[in-house]
C-alpha cells in the first residue's frame, strides 16, 4: 500500500493506477463500516484509493472537530487489511493551502433539511470537500455509505447536476449484532449510553412495522429519557415527501447524552 500525503505524491501515485479506479472517502477512526466500503471497492474495482481526511469544513463552531479520534496507525493497518492500494492522508494545509475556500459547493435547497437543519452549513463543507476529493483522486467508481444517507442522495446530487464523470454507488448500512450502526462517533458513547443508543435502531424497525410509522418511532423514543430525538422522519427513497404506498425511507437523528447519532431504514409501505 502507497501511503501518500501531498499533492504531488497523489498525482504521481494516481498516474501509475491501472484500469478502474475506486474512491472511497473517510475522516479516519475506521470501523467494519468503512470496511465494507473498501471491500466492495476491492470486489469491483482494479484499484482502490482510500482518503482520510478530518474535514474541518464540516464542522460547525462547537461541534467535535476537535476531538474527533484520530487513529491514523489503526486505519493503515484496516486499510492494508482490506487491500486498498493508495492511501491518501492530507494535512488541513494540503487541503486548503489559501485557508478556508471562499468559493464552495451550494448544496440547494435538500441540503436544509434532516441533518441541514440541525447542522447548518455541514452539507457545503461535505460536497465542498467531497469535490476537491474528486478532482484531486479522479475516480471512476465512488462508494459512499448509506448510514449516511442524505449525504449520499447530495453526492449524487451534485455528481448528477456538475456532470461528474463518476459512478456512485451506495453500500447497505454495517450494524454491530445488537442493532447499533457502525459510526466512528460511537467512541464517545459510555457503557450505559451505548445500551441506550440502540433506541435507534430499535424504533426503526419497529416503525417499519407499524401501521403508523412514524408515531410509532417517536413512542418508542418515549421508552428512553437518555436520549433526546432530533427527528424521527418518513420519506420516500429520494428524500421527497413521504408516499402513500411502496417503497419508503425512515430516518433518525438523537443526541444520546453529548453524541450526536443517526440512523435510516428502508421501508415498503403496504
Ligand atoms: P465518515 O463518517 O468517516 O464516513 C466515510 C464513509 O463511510 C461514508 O460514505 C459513510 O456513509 C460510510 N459509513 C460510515 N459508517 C458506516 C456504516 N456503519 N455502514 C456503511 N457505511 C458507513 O462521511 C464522511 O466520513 C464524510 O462526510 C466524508 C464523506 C468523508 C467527507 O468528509
Amino acid at each position: 500500500m502507497n501511503v501518500v500525503e501531498t499533492r504531488e505524491q497523489l498525482a504521481a501515485a494516481r498516474a501509475a493506477a491501472r484500469g478502474t479506479v475506486a474512491v472511497v472517502m473517510t475522516m479516519g477512526a475506521l470501523h467494519e463500516g468503512h470496511a465494507a466500503l473498501l471491500r466492495t471497492a476491492r470486489a469491483e474495482a482494479d484499484t482502490v484509493l482510500l482518503t482520510i481526511f478530518v474535514n474541518p469544513l464540516q464542522f460547525a463552531p462547537g461541534e467535535d472537530f476537535d476531538r474527533y479520534p484520530r487513529t491514523l496507525e489503526a486505519d493503515l493497518a484496516l486499510a492494508r487489511e482490506a487491500g486498498v492500494d493508495i492511501a491518501f492522508t492530507p494535512t488541513p494545509q494540503v487541503m486548503y493551502p489559501q485557508g478556508p475556500p471562499a468559493v464552495r459547493v451550494d448544496p440547494g435547497p435538500a441540503a436544509d433539511q434532516l441533518e441541514g437543519a440541525s447542522r447548518p452549513g455541514f452539507f457545503h463543507g461535505v460536497l465542498t470537500v467531497v469535490n476537491k476529493l474528486f478532482q484531486l483522486t479522479r475516480p471512476d467508481v465512488a462508494y459512499f455509505g448509506e448510514k449516511d444517507y442524505q449525504q449520499l442522495g447530495m453526492i449524487r446530487a451534485m455528481v448528477r447536476d456538475f456532470d461528474l464523470p463518476i459512478d456512485v454507488r451506495g453500500v447497505p448500512t454495517v450494524r454491530e449484532p445488537d442493532g447499533l450502526a457502525l459510526s466512528s462517533r460511537n467512541r464517545y458513547l459510555a457503557p450505559a449510553e451505548r445500551q441506550a443508543a440502540l433506541v435507534l435502531s430499535r424504533a426503526l424497525r419497529k416503525a417499519a412495522q407499524a401501521p403508523e410509522p412514524v408515531a410509532a418511532g417517536v413512542a418508542e423514543f418515549a421508552t428512553e429519557p437518555q436520549v433526546k430525538l432530533d427527528y424521527f422522519v418518513l420519506t420516500d427513497p429520494m428524500l421527497g415527501p413521504a408516499p402513500a404506498h411502496g417503497p419508503a425511507r425512515l430516518l433518525t437523528a438523537a443526541w444520546v447524552g453529548g453524541t450526536r447519532l443517526i440512523d435510516n431504514i428502508e421501508v415498503q409501505l403496504p
